[in-house]
């Protein structure tokens, strides 16, 4: 059947609002996490010998893989390695066969991430896993193992649903790698599993959050140029959402992890340049905030995503929006969705075609 729009003006905000249900979808098709998920016991091949994973990826799909990096290791202890697919199929990778070769996809015919996937393979690194979206597609195919999100079609060019969706399943195989290694004790399996539960009313709350963000973009509709920061996993989400603008909205957006503000972007701002800036209230937090002053010292405008933890406070130049709740270790799922929401309502208040954005395709199937 052909897909609806129903009540919202373009497929990218309705997959936008989809995901409560893309990424509660995408859990019960999982049913129970333990041995059972992906199919396969812990202690069962392939995943006895592996060592360490490789992630390959093109877009939006590869800063999930950026995401799940910081999970892979600091949850997991697996030496994680994310790559653009169209330059690890080109650069002669010196490699490992105890390898876990993941890549993620939404459309599963993305020609560099599929050639990539047979380079790793020619490589001798044939214990390969698929994040994918499409069951039937290639790269399904031809992976020994797979994950399939639920999210359902994606029509939008720019993906939304399919990053968080791919998200959830980057993070259960997080904690099936940490159960395997001894990381996951019992307690903290039944937090995870409570925690990723909830998710859907969470994400629930943060789209709720889009009459304060509408408010942001008819600002940021008459900028030329944005700039994104974050910390830690938050950083490839800082750069998900500069994607997600300049994408749809044609405004020049670029992000940097925050600490490298002064080794460069610190020039570029002045009071025409929007900060934006995802800041949960995690470890770094002090730091990010250091950082903040930093730009307002040089009359830069920061617009902040805290959450329930943070402390901070709109001020002169600071303009905040605050996520209903502090939310760990899956805090960069929600702090996604007002990007998202931005990047709609900037390009919405642009006029631009944002479910069709120029020069660019949906599934990318050639070079
Ligand atoms: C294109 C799309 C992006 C997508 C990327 C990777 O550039 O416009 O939204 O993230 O391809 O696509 P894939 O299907 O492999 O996730």
């Amino acid at each position: 059947a052909a897909v609806e729009l129903g009540p919202y003006r373009h497929f990218m905000q309705k997959e936008i609002f989809e995901q409560p249900r893309a990424i509660g979808d995408t859990l019960q098709a999982v049913e129970r996490i333990g041995p059972e998920l992906l199919g396969l016991a812990p202690d069962a091949e392939p995943f006895k010998g592996i060592e360490r994973v490789l992630i390959l990826a093109c877009g939006t799909s590869y800063y999930a893989g950026c995401v799940a990096r910081y999970w892979l290791e600091s949850i997991a202890r697996v030496p994680c390695n994310v790559e653009v697919a169209s330059e690890f199929r080109y650069r002669d990778p010196a490699t490992d066969p105890a390898t876990l070769v993941v890549v993620i996809s939404q459309s599963g015919e993305t020609a560099d991430t599929l050639a990539a996937l047979r380079e790793a393979q020619s490589l001798g690194m044939t214990q390969t896993l698929a994040v994918c979206n499409v069951a039937t597609s290639t790269m399904v195919r031809e992976t020994s193992l797979q994950f399939i999100t639920r999210a359902g079609v994606e029509i939008g060019v720019a993906s939304t649903k399919a990053f968080t969706t791919q998200l959830v399943g980057l993070y259960l195989l997080t904690l099936l790698f940490a159960k395997a290694r001894g990381r996951l004790d019992a307690a903290a399996e039944a937090e995870a599993l409570k925690a990723l539960r909830h998710l859907p009313a969470a994400v629930q709350s943060v789209v709720a959050l889009e009459p304060q963000i509408i408010a942001w973009a008819e600002q940021f509709a008459r900028k030329e140029n944005a700039l994104f920061l974050g910390r830690g996993m938050h950083y490839p989400i800082a750069l998900e959402g500069a994607l997600k603008l300049k994408e749809i909205s044609y405004i020049h957006a670029e992000a940097y992890p925050a600490g490298e503000l002064k080794h460069g972007p610190l020039a570029l701002v002045t009071a025409a340049m929007p900060v934006v800036t995802v800041a949960p209230n995690d470890a770094l937090v002090e730091k990010l905030k250091s950082n903040m002053q930093e730009v307002r010292a040089r009359g830069g405008e920061l617009y902040v995503f805290a959450d329930a933890g943070t402390q901070i406070e709109s001020s002169e130049g600071v303009h905040v929006i605050r996520m209903p709740e502090h939310y760990g270790a899956l805090s960069p799922i929600l702090h996604v969705v007002p990007l998202q929401l931005l990047a709609y309502h900037t390009a919405t208040a642009r006029g631009t075609d944002v479910d069709k954005p120029r020069n660019l395709a949906k599934s990318v199937t050639v070079e």
